[in-house]
């Protein structure tokens, strides 16, 4: 089969690395992919027009590629082609794709929605209150801080914000400025419309990805979870400093144990499940809990309607299925019969960023990839903002585009052995300015 993998990063890269070792699969296709997944064995990076695949233009120009090249299936990465309904508009092409409708992929794209459909389906997840303009949230902040305690309060934008939309605001002031931020100066545009004042929740997060799939929204219905991973959302050791896009991922999360896995089973995936049903959601494709837990207990702190990224580059390693065959099932239905199963061991994965990153970062540095030293370590080197361009006398024929460079991903038979390969595999490769965190999984031992 023939499959098109939409996205540009480094989960868009490990998806077509996985894919390729189908036997199902002749021909891949990233749109418009990097230049990790333009080096995979079957696949090809075509371009999106206008660069971006949720923007205006291109989304006719993906459909007429894949009726034109006989496309058989196509997977979506990211968030913003859901959210404008590229599943929709493939479907209403006759063509088949994985990811929710454009209604389902409200679980992510608007927290208001998504706060209400916990509630009304008994997900466990933090209290909270959904406001439409400043002076009712303003009048509620200067409540909770006046009268509650010092306990912080989580502001959310309701729309997609890239990361951007989530305030834990520890005192008054800082929940003010969200609101004024948000509300008034607008600086997420429409996404800060609506807001969703949130208790906070302490514990550790950990991301839950799964497959999906309810086809018409009808039917028995099945959402399969994989192994758990964890992020590093911060861009220093130890926890410190900005959020970034995640700055790599271990998986499995050690301390998701058999209870929490269980309670994690019962009071949110189950009902989750029984709310897509009953709201006739037509949902196939991947769905991502991400987690606090404390105590051996689970909350939801949000939904993704995707995989995970930098969490897909660790899980994706220790997946012992055909990838192909598990999109298949999830597309036809059959999900709750496909054999998936997973390698013992662990994956660290951390992320080599660019210098200046989440701020302005450095481009069009070559990346030097020592490839014998790599090998050596059995690492994965997952590209995400790198494209193809010459090689040097190290070259890769890599150069930096982006903030997020790559992540090396190892396999170990515990976290330990894998954090050791991963970091190895890190001294492999080399470009100006190079920087990454030293405690991928490893943070609060
Ligand atoms: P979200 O996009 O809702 O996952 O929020 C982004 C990040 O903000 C999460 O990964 C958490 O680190 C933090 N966060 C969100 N909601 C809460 C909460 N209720 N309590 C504590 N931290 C939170
Ligand atoms: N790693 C978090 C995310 O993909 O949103």
């Amino acid at each position: 089969m023939k499959i098109l993998v939409i996205g540009s990063g480094g989960r868009e890269h490990a998806l077509v690395w996985k894919l390729a070792q189908s036997e199902k699969v002749e021909a891949l296709y990233a749109a418009p992919g990097n230049g990790g997944t333009a080096g995979e064995k079957k696949c090809a990076n075509i371009p999106v027009a206008g660069g971006d695949p949720a923007g205006p233009e291109a989304l006719a120009g993906l459909i007429q590629f894949a009726g034109r090249e006989h496309i058989d299936l196509t997977v979506v990465g990211p968030e913003a082609p859901l959210a404008e309904g590229v599943v929709d508009r493939f479907r209403a092409a006759g063509l088949a794709i994985i990811g929710p409708d454009q209604k389902a992929a409200r679980l992510e794209s608007s927290k208001v929605y998504a706060k209400s459909f916990m509630q009304k389906y008994g997900v466990r997840a933090a209290g909270s209150r959904d406001f439409t303009g400043a002076e009712a949230a303003l009048a509620y902040i200067r409540r909770h801080f006046g009268g509650n305690g010092p306990a912080p309060l989580v502001i959310k934008a309701d729309g997609l914000a890239a990361g951007k939309g989530v305030v834990v605001a520890e005192n008054r002031k800082d929940a003010e400025d969200a609101v004024h931020s948000f509300m008034e100066q607008k600086t997420l545009g429409a996404a800060g419309a609506a807001l969703v004042l949130e208790d906070f929740l302490e514990g550790r997060e950990v991301s839950v990805l799964a497959a999906v799939s309810v086809p018409g929204g009808r039917g028995p219905g099945t959402i399969v979870p994989f192994i758990s991973a964890r992020d590093h959302k911060r861009r220093f050791d130890g926890g410190r400093g900005p959020n970034t896009g995640g700055m790599g991922a271990i998986a499995p999360a050690p301390d998701f144990t058999g209870p929490c896995q269980k309670d994690f089973i019962r009071h949110i995936l189950t009902p989750t499940l029984a709310g897509i049903k009953a709201e006739g959601l037509d949902y196939r494709g991947f769905i991502f809990f991400g987690l606090m837990i404390k105590d051996g207990v689970c909350s939801l702190l949000e939904y993704n309607v995707r995989l995970g990224d930098p969490e897909t580059q660790a899980v994706l390693p220790l997946m012992d299925a055909d990838f192909a065959g598990l999109c298949m099932a999830i597309h036809d239905g059959g999900l709750d019969e496909f054999p998936l199963a997973w390698k013992p061991g662990a994956v660290c994965a951390p992320v080599a960023v660019a210098a200046g990153y989440p701020g302005d970062y450095r481009k069009g540095d070559p990346i030097a990839v020592n490839e014998a030293a790599l090998a050596k370590t059995g690492a994965l080197l997952f590209a995400a903002g790198a494209r193809r361009g010459e090689g040097g006398a190290l070259g890769s024929g890599l150069r930096t585009s982006g903030g997020r460079v790559l992540a090396l991903s190892a396999a170990g038979a515990g976290a330990d052995e894998a954090w050791e390969k991963a970091y190895r595999a890190l001294g492999a490769v080399h470009f100006e300015g190079m920087d990454y965190r030293r405690d991928i999984g490893r943070e609060h031992r």
